[in-house]
């Protein structure tokens, strides 16, 4: 039966719930008093100190939808957005905690439960991974979690499959709390194919994909005074879980793209629309673009509620570097005027009742947006006829001099899209 991403999202907070979790709401995408992150990437960033021990609340287990932004840093997701059917500069990550509460049997059962009883996933839809090991950092095989998933699931060895460091090790970033992981994979088209686990899922998200990471946080990654990183043992083990919101909403509602589950195809239904252009669902170019648009109008109007501005530094450039890529990506669609704004208030309106500060800032959103793309515009059409003109100037070569480059890439601000 297939479930709105409200029921998704409520469903799994309510699940944890009713286990004894404390219902968190989203923490801010800018993390306040965190000079390491740019952004939110992870549910698991409003509880850093409580894994490390720093800090005490008066609970030891908790479960939240977050919001996340990947564009920079360790975890940066941008050049695959549009062209992937399951990569996003921003969306929700659902997850349950534990602070020395419960480990690793809690954790993959109560994950089994919620999948396969609650939400109904068909299990031989599914494979999990499990942390294989590292020689050169001293870290064993995971046995204990393929023990564990081998009594819950009954699955031949050959479904619970060893990974290495780079899939199967989680940390937030070069410094922090982190651990092993294991992650629940599901089977997207016909017959079940385990051998085809390595292969990447095709661009319309035929294949596996990855729904859920419960990472088992047993270490705090530090950097000393000589530069070199050391792994120290968390003075409680501890449990961090992430499962996209809207790969589980494109799985429980049929689809093989997130950009068809009702979080976002509005957003892409209106990119078509305001470019007189039909959506295919394919790979070609205008089809890429919708898809960066509406993945970019989420970035844009989350990061302006929470009062961050296009500007020249740091995150305030972050945000004007989405916001000018979805403004020319709408500009090689044949948008002629002003859009984006047009897009932010799409997602006020589909967002709104979960995340009020959306519906509180609505005009500043919209405002800032087309302000935006008023100015960048003007940028873009002076660019596009330079690059016209160096491009007529470099024939038969192909190549343009490094001074109409060095032109276009400065004052154009072509360097920030
Ligand atoms: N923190 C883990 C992740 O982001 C769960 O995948």
């Amino acid at each position: 039966m297939t479930q709105s991403s409200s029921q998704v999202r409520r469903t799994f907070l309510e699940f944890f719930r009713s286990r004894g979790h404390e219902v968190i709401a989203s923490a801010p995408l800018v993390p306040p008093n965190d000079p390491t992150l740019m952004f939110t990437n992870a549910g698991m960033v409003q509880f850093k100190d409580l894994f490390t021990g720093k800090e005490h609340r008066p609970y030891r287990r908790a479960t939240s939808s977050q919001k996340c932004i990947r564009i920079s840093g360790k975890h940066n997701d941008l050049e695959n957005v549009g062209v992937t059917a399951r990569h996003h500069t921003f969306f929700e990550m659902l997850g349950n905690f534990s602070f020395g509460d419960y480990f690793k049997e809690e954790a993959i059962v109560s994950a089994w439960e919620l999948l396969t009883k609650v939400y109904g996933l068909p299990e031989d839809r599914l494979v999990v991974t499990v942390f294989g090991g590292d020689n050169s950092q001293g870290l064993a095989p995971d046995m204990e979690a393929r023990a564990l998933w081998k009594r819950v699931t009954q699955f031949p060895d050959e479904r619970i499959i060893d990974m290495g460091m780079k899939d199967n090790f989680w940390q937030m970033g070069d410094t922090g709390p982190c651990g092993p992981c294991t992650e629940i994979h599901f089977f997207n088209g016909g017959d079940v194919d385990v051998s085809k686990f390595h292969d990447e899922p095709t661009s319309d998200g035929l294949g596996w994909t990855e729904l859920w990471n419960l990472v088992f946080m047993q270490f705090e990654r530090s950097q000393g005074a000589d530069g070199a990183y050391k792994l120290e043992p968390l003075p409680k083990p501890c449990v961090d879980t992430g499962a996209g919101l809207e790969r589980v909403s494109s799985v429980l509602q049929g689809k093989t793209s997130n950009y068809e589950t009702d979080l976002l195809r509005a957003l892409v239904d209106l990119a078509s629309r305001l470019s007189g252009k039909p959506y295919t669902a394919s790979q070609a170019d205008d089809d890429v673009s919708m898809r960066v648009l509406a993945d970019h109008a989420r970035t844009t109007a989350f990061l302006i509620a929470e009062g961050v501005f296009p500007e020249k530094s740091a995150r305030e450039y972050v945000l004007r570097r989405v916001m000018r890529r979805a403004i020319r990506h709408g500009h090689r669609l044949g948008i002629k005027k002003p859009f984006l704004h047009e897009l932010t208030l799409q997602v006020v309106a589909l967002m709104g009742d979960e995340y009020p500060e959306l519906v509180q800032r609505k005009e500043l959103i919209a405002t800032v947006a087309e302000q935006e793309e008023v100015r960048f515009r003007e940028t873009l059409d002076r660019g596009l006829k330079m690059l016209d003109e160096a491009m007529v100037l470099a024939k038969p070569t192909g190549i343009i001099e490094g001074e109409a480059a060095f032109k276009l890439t400065t004052p154009t601000g072509f360097h920030s899209i």
